[in-house]
């Protein structure tokens, strides 16, 4: 009898290099692991996070169009793969309303500070400027307004008085590649 994968399909939304993407490959493949990578969709051809999809076999796919057209396509995969989580990872583009509305199922995000705080771009650069103490990254569900849904899971690191946004970056994106993991065991908890 054949016996079937009960691991939720998530699909991962990336625009550049995929660091997060990799770690939740590496990490899905974990026995223990309630989700599985089944679709990446990149809004960039190039990006370099597609490269990890490939090598592990997992479709993907590029779609270099505006907004609508990237929305409809994405939307089609997502039914046709029968995807339950999304997981926007260093994904560039800002979801339409339309979108989210329709789309009918769980959308997380990545975000490179201690939400509500430092919204947007650049958040190391802001950090460091503004000489906050503390910054992290936040994993949240994705809702209308940028960077707002419901929080799932924060980490929080100090931020040293030799810290420039490079330092902070890299130490930040350590916490990022624990947390995205972690943010999707914590939803799936109750799932079979
Ligand atoms: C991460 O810092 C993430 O928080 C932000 O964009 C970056 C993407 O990195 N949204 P990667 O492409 O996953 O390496």
């Amino acid at each position: 009898m054949a016996v079937l994968n009960s691991k939720t399909r998530i699909a991962v939304f990336i625009s550049g290099r995929g660091s997060n993407l990799k770690n939740l490959i590496r990490k899905s493949k974990l026995n223990k692991s309630k989700y599985r990578v089944y679709l990446v969709i990149s809004n960039k051809a190039d990006s370099k996070g597609l490269d990890y999809a490939k090598k592990n076999k997992i479709k993907n796919y590029s779609i270099e169009k505006k907004l609508p057209v990237f929305e409809n396509y994405a939307l089609r995969l997502i039914k046709t793969n029968k995807i339950e989580v999304i997981c926007l990872a260093g994904f560039m583009k800002i979801l339409s309303p339309i979108f989210i509305k329709k789309i009918k199922i769980p959308i997380l995000n990545i975000h490179p500070s201690l939400l509500p705080k430092l919204k947007g771009l650049n958040t190391h650069e802001r950090a460091i400027k503004a000489k906050h103490k503390f910054s992290g990254c936040t994993v949240h569900y994705v809702n209308e307004k940028l960077d707002s849904g419901k929080i799932i899971i924060q980490k929080k690191i100090k931020i040293s008085k030799s810290d420039n946004a490079k330092s902070l970056e890299k130490k930040i994106l350590k916490l990022e590649h624990k947390a995205y993991d972690e943010a999707l065991e914590k939803i799936l908890f109750f799932k079979k």
